[in-house]
């Protein structure tokens, strides 16, 4: 099996550089990168147009390539960025339990649409991800039916009750990525500790969803001025930064790594600046919809606005983005959080927290802050390549000789408007739709297989 992948714009996202090369998989990993990829195809000269003997072989030229090697698969791409593949660290699979929601078949479909070749499943399913045989089915699920990797989290406490800690070792025995009661805090603070320790010894990391629910009860939304108008309940930025805050300090307790999910609030961003000025292991992620809208957004009272953390103020928005170009913010995550038609048709208030993100994650990444200038195509890159990568402890991230071939490539000239119902995920819960995105994947390759292609 032999895949060439020609003339594209290679982005290596830790030294921040882009050359334009050829890259051959061969047998499910990367075989060469470069210019003068001949010696490497091994090629059958003799079966070459361009003649016999020690020829060599028009490079530029598919045909000969092909008719020289009638193995291989060659995808042109020239004026396309060639990355490493992919890695969205917040995804909500639904499975098991909610299927009618996502299943692991659904979502890692969605996710190759988006150009992801591994996403990070956070566990709030049905059972909750807080034992062996959980982690274990998604693991054999995810081989029988995934498309892409997929890395489970187990939780932090049994039953995401955030009363006693889950078999933490035995999760971690069991591949775990990182530990998380994503969807709801770790409330009590000693718990928390204690979690970070045992998160040290197993050397992984902790992520955190910061939200103090005396603060946030009820709210639906950001507190603002909007919210006032609107007459709905607010949650203040202070929910989020309170527990941000203690979290930090138990990090520095601990020494453990923490990692702050989905930070929607400027002075989250503050507090983790800080925090990494004085040396504490901590690192962060931001969404496309909290670095993109508004709780202006909320205005029209559409459920697909509805979302936890909330869309922020202007002020925070302005602030994630400068958090984002500064480094303070080391990753892009989606949040992917399917619910049913059903489900967000309700009114506001009952309506459930979440959006989809996968298929919209990179067309709002280019649209938003490539093509803007506020950061550059390396830096977004690396914030969904390298940095989730190193974060989790995966070997993935990087278009390196030998690795795995997980490849993404992204046009960054194509334009396309957002058909929630061309969704290969289940969820259609998107405030994108009908918007016009510039800059999008257009083929998603793991382990040298192309598992979607425009
Ligand atoms: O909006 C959200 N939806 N935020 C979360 O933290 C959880 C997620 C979900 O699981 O639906």
């Amino acid at each position: 099996m032999k895949l060439l992948l020609k003339d594209g714009n290679v982005i290596n996202p830790l030294n921040k550089t882009i050359n334009i090369q050829d890259i051959l998989i061969v047998d499910g990993k990367v075989a060469a990168i470069g210019r003068e990829l001949a010696a490497s195809l091994d090629l059958d000269l003799s079966r070459s147009t361009s003649g016999t003997g020690f020829q060599p072989v028009v490079f530029n030229d598919e045909e000969t390539i092909k008719d020289a090697c009638p193995t291989i698969s060659v995808i042109n791409a020239k004026g396309k960025y060639v990355v490493p593949g992919l890695i969205d660290m917040h995804v909500h699979l639904r499975e098991p339990g909610f299927e009618e929601k996502e299943t692991i078949a659904t979502g890692t479909q969605a996710a190759a649409r988006g150009g992801f070749t591994g996403i990070v499943c956070m566990p709030n399913t049905e059972p909750p991800a807080d034992n062996q045989a959980v982690i274990s089915f998604i693991q054999q699920v995810a081989q029988k039916t995934g498309v892409v990797n997929v890395f489970p989290v187990g939780t932090i406490t049994q039953g995401r009750a955030g009363k006693e800690l889950s078999e933490m070792a035995s999760l971690a025995a069991q591949g775990v990525v990182a530990f998380s009661d994503d969807g709801a805090p770790v409330v009590n603070a000693k718990l928390m500790r204690h979690a970070m320790e045992y998160a040290k010894m197993l050397d992984l990391p902790v992520i955190s969803h910061c939200e103090e629910p005396a603060l946030a009860a009820q709210g639906m939304m950001h507190e603002g001025f909007t919210s006032t108008m609107l007459g709905l309940k607010g949650i203040p930025a202070a929910a989020e930064e309170v527990m941000v805050a203690r979290d930090i300090i138990l990090a520095n307790l601990t020494g453990c790594h923490l990692h702050i999910a989905h930070v929607s609030t400027a002075g989250s961003v503050e507090l983790v600046r800080a925090a990494k000025e004085k040396g504490i292991k901590v690192t962060c992620e931001v969404t496309p919809h909290h670095f993109t809208l508004t709780d202006e957004a909320v205005s029209s009272y559409d459920p697909q606005t509805k979302v936890n953390p909330p869309l922020r103020s202007k002020a925070d928005v302005v602030a994630l983005q400068a958090g984002l170009k500064d480094g303070t913010i080391d990753v892009i995550a989606t949040d992917h959080a399917p619910h049913t038609q059903e489900e967000k048709e309700l009114e506001f208030e009952l309506a459930p927290f979440g959006m989809v993100g996968l298929e919209t994650a990179v067309g709002l990444v280019w649209t938003k802050l490539v093509i803007p200038g506020i950061l550059t195509s390396c830096e977004a890159v690396a914030k969904m390549t390298v940095n989730p990568a190193r974060i989790l402890n995966l070997k993935k991230g990087l278009i390196e000789i030998g690795a795995e071939a997980d490849i993404t490539v992204i046009d960054p000239e194509l334009t396309c408007v957002v058909k929630p119902e061309e969704f290969a995920s289940k969820g259609r819960n998107t405030p994108f739709s009908g918007w016009s995105l510039k800059g999008l994947p257009v083929a998603t390759i793991v382990g040298g297989e192309v598992k979607w292609i425009k």
